[in-house]
């Protein structure tokens, strides 16, 4: 029995090594779909994109709360917890304080347009890319985030 798994394990070793090569992502369509909106499977996800604010924030703190804990919008409550905000998950980290955090704006938007720009493994939706949330509702966001001290 012994030298039967032997010889299967050095038959099949190559192809396994060769088929493990073979799935590098040339195009995109290994990253997963993340999306609320996107019929997954069904069309090619999309490329990460990095998008850079453009001219001052201008953004709204109580509309972009509104956006980011609704349901049907954000949801970002479904992976943070965000100040005045019920049921939150905890798969990603906590961002009831983030305005102490020092960051700037323009990161801020990047990272909710399209998170893979940071972590290509991420699990945050990307809001931007998949057209979740519009350049509008992202710069309120932003606005709320900062000022969530
Ligand atoms: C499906 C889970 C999920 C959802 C929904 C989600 N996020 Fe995230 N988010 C994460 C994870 C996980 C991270 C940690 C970064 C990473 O993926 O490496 C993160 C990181 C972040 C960060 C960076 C925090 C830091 O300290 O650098 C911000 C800002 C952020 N999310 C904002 C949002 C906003 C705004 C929404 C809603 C519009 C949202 N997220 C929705 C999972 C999620």
């Amino acid at each position: 029995m012994k030298t039967t798994s032997g010889i299967v394990a050095i038959l099949l070793g190559p192809v396994l090594v060769l088929s493990a090569g073979a799935q590098a992502p040339a195009d995109y369509s290994a990253y997963p779909c993340l999306s609320y909106t996107l019929p997954c499977g069904k069309i090619a996800t999309r490329k990460p994109q990095t998008k850079t604010l453009a001219g001052a924030l201008d953004g709204n703190a109580e509309r972009g709360r509104q956006i980011a804990q609704a349901r049907d919008k954000g949801n970002c409550l479904a992976c943070h917890v965000m100040k005045g905000g019920a049921q939150p998950g905890t798969r990603g980290p906590d961002l009831s304080h983030y305005g102490n955090a020092g960051r700037s704006d323009a990161e801020t938007y990047t990272a909710i347009h399209d998170m893979r720009t940071r972590n290509p493994e991420t699990l945050m939706p990307p809001f931007g890319t998949n057209e979740i949330l519009s350049d509008l509702d992202i710069r309120d966001i932003v606005a709320f985030l900062q000022a969530s001290k």
